[in-house]
Order: C-alpha cells, then structure tokens, then sequence
C-alpha cells in the first residue's frame, strides 16, 4: 500500500506519458498472493473510475505468455510456450494474443519449487534456483535420478524432490533411493560439502530433462514447432542452452525472453491489456481479485 502511489507516478514520469495518454488501465487479477493483487486491483479501479478509462482484468500466467510478444522477433501464431516459474509449470498453446489452452501442467510441484526445495535439502538459501545454476556449471551430472513415467503432457516433481532426500540422507551411498540406510547427519553434511557442485548439476539435469522431454511431446502431438518459454526458471543457463539445442536439432524455431521479462514484470502485464483492449475484453468495477485461478 505504501508503495503503489510511488511506483506508479516513478512509471509514468520514465515512460515520458501523462495519466491522459493513457487508454485503459490493466492490473493483475489472478491467480497471486491475495493481498498485493488487492492493493493493485484498487488502485487500478480507483485510477480507471477517476480517469473515465477501461478497467481490464489480466490473468497473470497469460501474461507470463505474452512477455514473449515483448521483442522482436516475436513468435508467430500458433505457437507453445513452457511456462516455468515459482508456482506454475505449464506448456500453453497459444493461438492469439486473447485464445490459450493449457495442454499439459504439473500435478504437484513447480519447477521453480523442486530448485527451491532441492536447494532447501542442500541447506542452500531461497530462492534455491539460481545458487542450483551456478554450482552446476562446476560440476558434472554424475548421478541418475529417476524421471517421472507419466504419459500425457503433464508434470510431476515431488518424486524427485523424495528421491534426492533419501539420496542425501544416504550419502549417495552406490545411487541409493530408497528410505532405508539413513547415515548420521555429519556424513550428510560432509558428503553434501564435498559433493555439491556434481549434486547441484545431476538435480539440475534431470529437471531439464523432464521439462525438455514434455516440450518434445507437445510438439509432436500438436504439429506446433514456434516454441517459447516463460517465468523465473527460464533464467536457467542450462533449460535456455537446452531449449536451443533441441530447436536447432529438431527444426523448432524457439524464443527466449530477455530475463527481466521471465520474472514478474509490468511490462508483461500491459502488454496483455493491449491486446484485450484492442479486443474490447473490459471488466467491471466490482471484479475481484483471486489468490488461484486456472484458465
Ligand atoms: N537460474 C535459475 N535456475 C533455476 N531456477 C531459477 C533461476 N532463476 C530463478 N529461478 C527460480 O524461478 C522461480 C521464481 O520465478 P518467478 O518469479 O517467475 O515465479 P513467481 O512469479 O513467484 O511464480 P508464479 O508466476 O507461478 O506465481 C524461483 O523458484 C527461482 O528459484
Ligand atoms: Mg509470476
């Protein structure tokens, strides 16, 4: 609340633009934690009625989507995108700025949560992500961990995550994964220190390759070969290196976001409104926000 007047006036002074250039006014409406989608949707509300302008709702995982439309080139339609960010993992088929289908997401964990939750086991701190990407680049995927074998497009992380603890807990005792054989926490400590970096690229292999795999799917199953990709985990050097490869392999033509426009941003956020304003997708006054919504 205390800082969304600031922010505000901060943006319109940098953009060169006055209050009155402006067309319309998009906030976030879902999915997110509750109480900043409040403080922006009444601002945004406030700001729309006090100026006489268009209210547009903007779901905030399309517009993850549409940060790709952000720079040039700019994927053509139709085109899929991977959405990897903290709370999402999802591949969208996206067939205009206004029509996206979900066609495959994760039935339990992110792929942002398994780096953070891996990186929590390794005593790292949050967010995991990153430190996970760094330390990989100094080791070698030396451990298998096991991939998921689920059919359709969908993902799941949280048998990774189990089987990294049980590993960890065992000292990677010969690749073990199972419960048993739990050695003293010294022994886990040291075998962590000593191992990190080998640690930290095998974990961060396997999650590329699951998302990589899935992607592969998608696009033998839909003929769509424009790939994109979305959200904070897209920051990762190995998925973006991978993402490349495979589009040079397979003939996909793939786009990468510059990394501001991975993460949270505005930018990513009126871009969406642009195009539901062109598309006349107002909303009403009293919309309200919601902490999750699917689309
Ligand atoms: N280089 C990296 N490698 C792997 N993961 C990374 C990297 N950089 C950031 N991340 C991960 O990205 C996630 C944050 O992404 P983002 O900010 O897009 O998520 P969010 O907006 O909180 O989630 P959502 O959009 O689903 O609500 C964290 O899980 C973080 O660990
Ligand atoms: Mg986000």
């Amino acid at each position: 609340m205390e800082n969304i007047v600031p922010v505000v006036d901060a943006a319109i002074k940098k953009s060169g633009l006055s209050l009155k250039d402006i067309d319309g006014i998009a906030f976030t409406q879902a999915p997110g934690l509750i109480g900043a989608l409040l403080v922006g949707g009444q601002f945004a509300k406030s700001l729309a009625l006090s100026l006489n302008k268009p209210l547009i709702a903007v779901h905030h995982m399309q517009a993850h989507v549409l940060a790709n439309l952000l720079q040039e080139p700019a994927p053509a339609f139709p085109f899929l995108c991977l959405t990897v960010s903290g709370g999402h993992t999802q591949i969208v088929l996206c067939s205009s700025p206004t029509s996206m289908k979900v066609i495959g997401e994760t039935i339990d964990d992110a792929a942002g949560e398994a780096f953070d939750k891996t990186a929590k086991l390794l005593g790292l701190p949050y967010p995991g992500g990153p430190l996970i990407d760094k330390y990989a680049q100094l080791g070698e995927a030396i451990y298998k961990f096991p991939e998921p074998k689920i059919d359709n497009l969908n993902f799941s992380f949280s048998g990774l995550k189990t089987s990294i603890l049980y590993f960890l807990n065992n000292a990677g005792t010969a690749n073990v994964y199972k419960e048993e054989l739990i050695v003293d926490t010294k022994v886990r400590k040291q075998f962590i220190d000593e191992n990190l970096n080998n640690i930290c690229a095998s974990v961060q292999e396997r999650i590329i390759s699951i998302l990589i795999n899935k992607l592969k799917k998608a696009v033998l199953q839909t003929g769509i070969t424009n790939v994109c990709v979305a959200g904070g985990v897209s920051a990762n050097s190995d998925l973006r290196k991978a993402l490349t490869e495979t589009g040079i392999a397979l003939g996909w033509k793939t786009f990468i976001p510059a990394f501001e426009y991975c993460t949270d941003n505005a930018a990513m956020i009126a871009i969406s409104g642009y195009y539901q304003y062109l598309a006349n997708d107002f909303s009403p006054i009293n919309i309200a926000p919601t902490a999750s919504s699917s689309f």
